[in-house]
């Protein structure tokens, strides 16, 4: 019988090095909604697991992203959140401005002319790429694949479902706890837990068969929660509906009339940060409240057993289960995928 990771994997300094390196690092992130960025001088700054990064409409039209940190001594540029009506960017410290394509401007009473060095003191450039209404970066530009092909079999999923250019967005929430982020990953790639720590989740598709299906070798896990007649949410999710997990820190809910996307991203060993983003079609304004609030508990009914695992594997004192063949063999490709990367080379 497989049997889960060890609890070191969850803990250990070194490993999540390596994860940062390896998986994090070379991967793509959902930034956020592509709407709020879709004018020029608009601009979009986060700090995705722990890079500073921001996207910026320039004057030009196009879409561009940085590290937001100054090329002098490090400062911060932008603050996080949301903006308008800018078309450059001066560093909070000793004043350096940079244009809205990141190139250096201006280093007042630097009191020396840098000449050419200029040049190659632009802000660090990183990829960007708008998909189904959302801005994905990575943060790596010699690491890693392309969009599409990091993507893979997903696109093919939500092209059954309306995204959010034919619904309308409702709102942000985000959940934070002490967490290991494989711990997230493992619940979320089994319906096992589902009854127990989401009762009424479970209670609206009760009676059918909750069925998981893997696409990209593993890497995206797909979970059919179209709800059955008696479950009240119907109305809100329209008659199917499919949830996605794609390899490492994205989620998609599916439906009808629903459409959200979850960054799931990790701070530390023991830290994660879960942002979400709704939309929804024809629906009054109760129904849409009841359903966003709905989803935020669904996450936190997540967070709060991954919490329990955590501390338990953290204890020291945890010896490695069996996972269950039909119940958690996602659970068990999960791992094995996280070992694969971790230990290439060895
Ligand atoms: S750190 Fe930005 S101008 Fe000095
Ligand atoms: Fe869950």
């Amino acid at each position: 019988m497989v049997k889960t990771l060890e609890a070191d994997w969850y803990i250990d300094s070194e490993i999540y090095a390596r994860e940062r390196d390896r998986i994090f690092l070379p991967s793509w992130w959902l930034m956020g909604p592509s709407h709020l960025v879709s004018n020029p001088g608009d601009y979009l700054c986060d700090r995705i697991c722990g890079w500073p990064v921001f996207v910026l409409r320039s004057q030009d039209g196009i879409l561009r992203a940085f590290l937001n940190i100054c090329r002098h001594r490090g400062s911060t540029l932008l603050k996080e959140g949301l903006g308008v009506g800018i078309n450059s960017v001066r560093c909070p410290y000793h004043g350096w401005l940079y244009d809205d394509h990141g190139r250096l401007q201006n280093t007042p009473r630097f009191g020396e002319d840098l000449g050419d060095e200029k040049n190659s003191l632009s802000l660090h450039k990183i990829e960007v790429h708008v998909w189904n209404g959302l801005v994905f970066v990575k943060t790596a530009r010699d690491k890693g694949v392309g969009f599409e092909e990091w993507l893979g079999e997903v696109s093919g999923l939500c092209a059954d479902f309306p995204g959010p250019s034919s619904l309308d967005y409702y709102g942000e929430f985000t959940v934070e706890g002490e967490l290991n982020w494989k711990t997230y990953c493992d619940n979320t790639v089994e319906g096992y837990h589902l009854n127990l720590i989401h009762p009424r989740l479970g209670k609206a598709l009760a009676g059918r068969d909750v069925q998981l299906f893997s696409v990209n070798d593993g890497r995206s896990v797909a979970f059919d929660v179209t709800h059955g007649a008696s479950g009240g949410a119907r109305e809100a999710r329209g008659a199917k509906g499919l949830w996605v997990y794609h390899f490492p820190g994205l989620q998609l809910v599916l439906g009808d009339k629903i459409f959200k996307a979850e960054r799931v991203e990790s701070k530390s060993t023991n830290h994660v940060r879960s942002v979400n983003w709704s939309w929804y079609g024809k629906l009054d304004d109760a129904a849409k409240q009841e359903a966003f609030d709905w989803g935020k508990q669904i996450v936190e009914e997540d967070f709060g057993i991954c919490t329990e695992v955590t501390r338990n594997l953290r204890a020291g004192v945890f010896t490695p289960g069996p996972l269950s063949p039909s119940m958690e063999k996602h659970v068990a490709r999960f791992q094995q995928i996280v070992k694969d990367i971790l230990l290439d080379g060895e």
